[in-house]
């Protein structure tokens, strides 16, 4: 029997709030679904085994790519419980469409958790959530999945959220290298869609881009960086939204 997390999480956010789920499970390996090709040893699972599956909602959807990526597992009736994390303002239909995929590739939904983390694009949303109290709740919340996976009751739980799903949008925010960038490659090789060209770092394919901010939050010399003035503008259309403090939820 295994526990392991299937992360997809740019800027660590995400990362925070699995591990703060994870932490009472005896050993956790961990599948990476931000950098294509590292995971292939344990991308199959046994029906005794217990998956977390941790994404961030962009959007309010999940990302795509993740989506692809945690497509090519085979749950083989392995228990699952997903993570929706956001910014503080809305995950909207981003747990349906975990749902749909993890289910798609053969796990059991047995819990489901929407958590708060820093907006990874406007830092003012949720700053320095989760924070100590958010670990408590999370880690009160996988005592209660605990609780049920020892019980072996596998009822799924209604997640919140609509079918069709919602319309993507786009984010026109892709960032780009300032004079301080010293073209070491870090940010191409980290980049989950390989946006960044690895022999001239300094380009990014704005097709391939997702917004996500890994290369901004990775790069060693700050030299990455999104149009702040886009950014501010945005910021002040989602202000209402993102304003009052949010709570994590578990759906059980
Ligand atoms: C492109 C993009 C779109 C986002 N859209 C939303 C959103 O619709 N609602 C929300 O509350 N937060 C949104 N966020 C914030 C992220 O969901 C949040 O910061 C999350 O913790 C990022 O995960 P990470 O730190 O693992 O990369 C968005 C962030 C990015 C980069």
């Amino acid at each position: 029997m295994k526990y392991v997390q299937i992360i997809f999480s740019p800027t660590g956010g995400t990362e925070k709030v699995s591990n703060a789920i994870a932490k009472s499970w005896p050993s956790v390996d961990t599948i990476d679904l931000s950098v294509p090709g590292k995971n292939d040893p344990i991308m199959v699972f046994q029906p005794e085994d217990v998956a977390l599956i941790a994404m961030p909602s962009f959007g309010g959807l999940a990302p795509q790519i993740a989506l692809e990526r945690l497509g090519e597992i085979k749950g083989n009736g392995a228990k699952c419980i997903l993570a929706a994390v956001y910014g503080n303002r809305a995950y909207e239909d981003t747990l349906v469409q975990m749902e749909d995929a993890a289910e798609k590739c053969g796990f059991r939904i047995i819990a489901a958790i929407s958590a708060i983390a820093e907006h990874s694009i406007m830092h003012q949303y949720a700053a320095g959530r989760p924070d100590r109290a958010d670990c408590v709740q999370l880690a009160g919340f996988a005592e209660q999945i605990n609780k049920k996976l020892q019980s072996g009751d596998l009822k799924k739980p209604a997640l919140p959220g609509n079918r069709p799903y919602k319309k993507a949008g786009s984010v026109p925010l892709v960032p780009k290298a300032g004079p301080a960038c010293t073209e070491c490659g870090l940010c191409a090789k980290q980049c989950p869609t390989q946006a960044i060209d690895p022999t001239n770092p300094r380009t990014t394919d704005a097709k391939k881009c997702i917004s996500c901010m890994r290369c901004v939050s990775i790069c060693p010399v700050n030299a990455r960086k999104v149009n702040a003035v886009m950014v501010s503008a945005a910021a002040l259309a989602i202000k209402k939204a993102c304003s009052e403090h949010k709570e994590n939820e578990l759906f059980i």
